[in-house]
């Protein structure tokens, strides 16, 4: 029963869709109508600019982090963090809130892992970081940083942790088919800033 309530308020925060709130407060714009049409970070920096994609991105993976600390904050160790964290990502990719339309599981399931290993969120971002530099495409940089995620845990041994990071990149690569398809046909747009 106690798994149940943590794994709904999980959902509930990452059904919080903070692309589409920011765009509607703030631009009288739904970023479901623009660019990607995808309600996530990236498409919120494309769309709308550098600020609000900056307060979606910090959101975004904040709904993982608190989801993954809700165990720790409501002092119950014998719920395992990482499990009631995938919710959030279920619920940041199916929003309540939002038709069920939501975001590519990315900065969610990130916020998970700053949550539990922060050490490990910091080789996620440098990695994602050196990807995108060398790349230029979001979308391949968040795979492959999934993929590298993986490899990092299996060194590290760490049984639940990779069985979570495997998960959590196959919801990554399952959200971006349609990045996959323009990838191949070379019509995915690339940033321009880096
Ligand atoms: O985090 C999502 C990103 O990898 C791709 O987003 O809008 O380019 O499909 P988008």
């Amino acid at each position: 029963m106690e798994y149940a309530i943590f794994i709904l308020l999980a959902y509930l925060l990452g059904s919080i869709p903070s692309g589409l709130i920011i765009g509607k407060l703030g631009y009288q714009m739904d970023i479901r109508e623009h660019g990607s049409g995808n309600l996530g970070a990236t498409n919120t920096f494309r769309v709308l600019g550098i600020k609000a994609g900056s307060i979606v991105i910090v959101i975004d993976i904040l709904k993982g982090t608190l989801a993954a600390s809700l165990p720790v904050i409501f002092q119950a160790e014998h719920i395992y963090p990482l499990l009631i964290g995938i919710f959030s990502v279920i619920g940041h990719m199916y929003p309540i809130f939002a038709k069920f339309k939501g975001g590519k599981a990315v900065a969610t399931s990130s916020g998970i892992i700053l949550g539990v290993n922060p050490l490990l969120f910091v080789i996620m971002v440098m990695s994602f970081l050196v990807i995108l530099y060398l790349s230029k495409y979001v979308s391949l940089a968040s795979m492959l940083t999934g993929i590298i995620t993986i490899i990092v845990t299996s060194i590290q041994q760490d049984i639940g942790l990779i069985i979570v990071t495997s998960l959590l990149t196959i919801f990554v690569i399952y959200r971006h088919h349609t990045n996959i398809k323009r990838i191949i046909k070379k019509t995915e747009p690339k940033i321009t800033w880096m």
